[in-house]
């Protein structure tokens, strides 16, 4: 099964993504955390990409396209990909469509997350990930257990997004809204978008997905 994720930035794609992986042995495909490892190490990708990401703009369709299409590569074929930041653009829909294809995929569930971009700040500034294994974390909705300690893997650092601002993340809702919601159409005439309320608990949102890649 391949899906994808779709909802604007702190909507909980990340989230969602890390769950499913647990229960379903998917993989979680995010542009974003490729695009954070690329820049991490430096690679022609990462250089290109850093100004941008930190601007809350987008990177270029072909990047994020390529970085799919090599994952995707990678995985064994009967693995289910969820496709979580990707596609972002009415270009990378049409991307995405003709990658799956030539590699015998199909789509099977859009998942759009329904929220109220408000709220979404608060989510998003208040985020942070274990350096070590990057489970996520919120300062309000979701500590460690143990205060400094990682659930995941027992590390003891934690990092915060250079672009988890309150401004870049303005920047970002409105590319979201400009650029990314308008692709929505295109899957829902081929009936395979489901509305989930993304304001819901996490458990609750984890529960309304499950629902539908069970249905
Ligand atoms: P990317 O990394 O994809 O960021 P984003 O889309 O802005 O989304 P986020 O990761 O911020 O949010 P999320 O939906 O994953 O939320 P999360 O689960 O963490 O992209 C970053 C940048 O890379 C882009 O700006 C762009 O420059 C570039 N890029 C990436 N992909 C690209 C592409 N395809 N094309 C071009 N450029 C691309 O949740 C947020 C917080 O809320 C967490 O702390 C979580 O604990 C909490 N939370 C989650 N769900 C709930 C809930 N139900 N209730 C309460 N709290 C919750
Ligand atoms: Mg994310």
């Amino acid at each position: 099964m391949n899906i994808i994720l779709l909802g604007p930035p702190g909507a909980g794609k990340g989230t969602q993504a890390q769950r499913l992986v647990e229960k379903y042995g998917m993989r979680q495909l995010s542009t974003g955390d490729m695009l954070r490892a690329a820049v991490k190490a430096g690679t022609p990708v990462g250089l290109k990409a850093k100004a941008v990401m930190e601007a809350g703009e987008l990177v270029s369709d072909e990047i994020v396209s390529a970085l799919i299409g090599d994952e995707l590569d990678a995985m064994g074929p009967a693995v289910g990909a969820i496709f979580d930041g990707y596609p972002r653009t009415a270009p990378q829909a049409v991307s995405l469509d003709e990658i799956l294809t030539s590699r015998n995929r199909s789509l099977d569930h859009v998942i759009e997350l329904d929220v109220n971009e408000d709220a979404l700040v608060e989510r998003i500034t208040g985020r942070y990930t274990c350096a070590t294994c990057g489970k996520g974390y919120h300062d309000t909705f979701e500590q460690p257990k143990v205060a400094g300690t990682c659930d995941k893997c027992g590390g003891h650092e934690f990092k915060r997004r250079p672009d988890d601002n309150e401004q870049t993340v303005r920047t970002r809702m409105a590319e979201y809204r400009a650029k990314t919601a308008p692709i929505l159409p295109i899957y829902d005439a081929r009936g395979i978008v489901t509305r989930v309320d993304g304001m819901a608990d996490m458990d609750d949102v984890t529960a309304a997905i499950e629902a539908v890649l069970e249905s």
